[in-house]
């Protein structure tokens, strides 16, 4: 179990190439895509087109808050598609694709990161809770039975989570970094102080085996 009480996930890091480069990524449990006004879109955020407006701090706050963002990336985007039925928001968790729809109450964010969290507890899909019912549809088509093909080279010595940034899961050297802090006999590197401030203030929710 981790700070926040859920259940640990076997996170690993696999080997991507980019430009030339081999990187380490750490697999993560989901991504929530908002469609945001601030980003570029036509019609989500917009009060002159029947809308409710918001600040991207309405969502980022409330992730930054429940410290998932080594399990949960949140980003931005400009049109998700079906304009028709915004605010929109796409949630991928557990290799599943759960669209948002009509977030047109601010009182709605928190209750979709308890959604989120109780997934990522679980670790599998659950049903949306009773309030947000008739905010998730179906989009996409079901997917066909397929085996799990899994893409990507793997890694090819267990490199660990050492030398990862555990806020934020970038690759991180100790050896250059100006943000390390030496934790239970281990010393931990951050990629910048704003996420070594952020593991001080509570190291449980962040570590990783
Ligand atoms: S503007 Fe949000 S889905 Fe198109």
């Amino acid at each position: 179990m981790d700070g926040d009480g859920e259940t640990a996930h076997p996170r690993s890091p696999v080997a991507v190439r980019a430009r030339g480069e081999v990187f380490r990524i750490v697999q993560v449990q989901g991504n929530l895509f908002v469609c945001s006004r601030a980003n570029g879109n036509c019609c989500c955020g917009w009060a002159e087109k029947g809308r409710m407006p918001f600040d991207n701090t309405l969502w980022s706050d409330e992730w930054q808050r429940r410290k998932i963002r080594n399990r949960l990336h949140l980003t931005f985007t400009g049109c998700l598609g079906p304009c028709a039925v915004g605010n929109n928001a796409l949630l991928q968790i557990h290799g599943r694709s759960i669209w948002l729809k009509d977030l047109n109450d601010a009182a709605l964010v928190p209750l979709v990161f308890d959604y989120i969290q109780a997934m990522l507890a679980a670790g599998v899909v659950l049903a949306p809770p009773p309030l947000l019912v008739s905010h998730v549809y179906e989009r996409y088509l079901p997917p066909p039975t397929s085996p799990f093909i899994p893409f990507g080279e793997a890694l090819e010595e267990p490199g660990g989570l050492s030398h990862l940034d555990p806020v934020c899961l970038m690759d991180v050297d100790p050896a250059t970094t100006r943000s390390t802090v030496e934790y239970q006999g281990r010393v931990i590197a951050f990629c910048a102080p704003s996420c070594k401030r952020a593991f001080l203030a509570d190291p449980l929710a962040y570590l990783l085996s």
